[in-house]
């Protein structure tokens, strides 16, 4: 018989916690009926009072100041943080799961850090550590990879998971505008944040990754071995013309398996238009999972906002709760156990083989291909197909050059090689290309 009654609190009152609450509080009969769990949403913090939100209205004396009342209260049985950064969370979500209390978070930054410490220490406890909407916001993708491919091995995924470069480079591609511009569209729509270097350079994207590669090859990647490269480069040109090539310009979190090595990295991709990720728009996300059993899948959705995301973390909270009144917990990711153990260990990015864009700016003169081809054919590069674009100033022509498969070691030789060439007037632009076989 479990409890009749379990008590929330939430740290943090801003947008995804105004989002929880409003489900808590509005759909607790829905969440009865479909769960037989009655949620009570008994105390919710945030730094500054007086506060009201449109839509939701919390019982008197809900909100407080004081963090304390929620991680020290001994009615409290689950733990929802949604205040983000890493130092004050990780001392309140360690204080209460030293308290018995189970907890949710949304917080990536937080978990792609000190996921396997907290891990280990609820483990200790007994209670249960959730964070499903860390990663992809509100698509169910943690839960799957725990539980729905626990029967598979992981070959790959290919996910689509920051909505701001997914934004960025909708707006590059469908409406022609230049990386800046799209930039502030973003901003002024609310995707992307004031200071926007975490999304836009890959970090984000990276500390997603290294949740998903967790549970998916039950390794523990840092945060620095991810090779992770934004958009910031990306230019309208470059979208134009892959488009041209029947390539759409994406940024792809990947990890893939190669024998007892995993790939690990994010960086702009070009992938087939007629790709169902290639038609992933605007700031929608989505996950590619291969698994040897079930083949490709594919999860779409939105990776942020309000609502989608506290869709996430209720389904937290409800499976937090149901651990508590069944006393079964979901068993920890391998990869965070105090003895890890996995059949992987991080691939280098020079050992990759892949194809690849090129985009050079070189002097308009004979004899500049036959430089590039020696080059490339010395490293073992061969070219599948090249393009010329008209001067777009005197003496200057861009070439773009698509390559078959070769390995990244002898592309970056021969990219240094290129770019000390004196025809060469620009330095190479450089996109590894991913063609699905699926
Ligand atoms: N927004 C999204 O779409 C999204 C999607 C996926 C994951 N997440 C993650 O969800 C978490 C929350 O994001 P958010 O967008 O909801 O953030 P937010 O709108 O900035 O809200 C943060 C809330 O935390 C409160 N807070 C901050 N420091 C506090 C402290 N020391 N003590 C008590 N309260 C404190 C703030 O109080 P005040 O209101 O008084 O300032 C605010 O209510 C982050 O980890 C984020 O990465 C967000």
């Amino acid at each position: 018989m479990g409890k009749p009654e379990i008590n929330v609190g939430l740290l943090g009152w801003g947008t995804v916690g105004t989002g929880v609450s409003k489900i808590l509080i509005n759909q607790k009969h829905q969440i009865y009926q479909n769960t037989g769990l009655n949620l009570n949403l008994l105390k919710v913090a945030k730094r500054t009072l007086p506060a009201q939100r449109t839509g939701v209205d919390l019982a008197n004396n809900c909100l407080t100041t004081d963090v304390n009342t929620i991680v020290d209260n001994p009615d409290i049985d689950i733990v929802v943080e949604l205040i983000g950064g890493i130092a004050n969370s990780r001392e309140l979500i360690s204080r209460a799961i030293r308290n018995g209390k189970s907890i949710v978070t949304a917080n990536k930054a937080l978990i792609a850090e000190c996921g396997a410490d907290l891990y280990q220490l609820a483990q200790k406890q007994g209670v249960s550590l959730n964070f499903e909407a860390s990663t992809a916001g509100g698509i169910p993708i943690i839960k799957t990879l725990r539980e729905s491919f626990a029967g598979n091995k992981v070959e790959s995924i290919y996910g689509i998971v920051n909505g701001t470069c997914n934004y960025i480079l909708t707006e590059m591609q469908k409406n022609g505008r230049n990386f800046s511009e799209a930039l502030k569209m973003a901003q002024e729509r609310g995707y992307a944040e004031a200071d926007p270097t975490l999304d836009i350079d890959g970090t984000d994207a990276a500390q997603k990754l290294t949740i998903l590669v967790a549970l998916a090859h039950h390794i523990k990647v840092p945060l620095n071995q991810v090779h992770t490269e934004g958009i910031t480069k990306i230019t309208q040109n470059d979208i134009q013309y892959a488009q041209e090539l029947g390539y759409t310009v994406k940024l792809l979190a990947i990890t893939k398996s190669r024998g007892t090595k995993i790939d690990v990295r994010v960086h702009p991709t070009l992938i087939p238009n007629d790709s169902m990720l290639a038609n992933v728009s605007d700031a929608f996300n989505a996950v590619c999972v291969v698994g040897n059993a079930v083949g490709p899948t594919l999860f779409y959705g939105q990776g942020a906002g309000e609502m989608p995301t506290a869709s996430a973390v209720v389904a937290d909270i409800i499976d937090a709760a149901r651990s508590i009144n069944g006393n079964s917990h979901v068993p920890i990711p391998p990869a965070w156990a105090s003895k890890p153990h996995s059949d992987f260990s991080i691939g280098l990015i020079d050992d990759i083989e892949t194809r690849y864009y090129l985009k050079l700016v070189v002097q308009d003169c004979p004899g500049v291909l036959a430089q590039i081809g020696t080059i490339l054919g010395n490293q073992d590069i061969s070219i599948s197909s090249v393009i010329q674009k008209e001067p777009h100033c005197k003496n200057s022509v861009s070439l773009i050059i698509l390559t078959h498969k070769a390995c990244e070691a002898n592309m970056c030789q021969a990219r240094i090689e290129i770019d000390n060439l004196e025809v060469v007037q620009e330095k190479l632009t450089l996109i590894r290309i991913e063609e699905f076989d699926f």
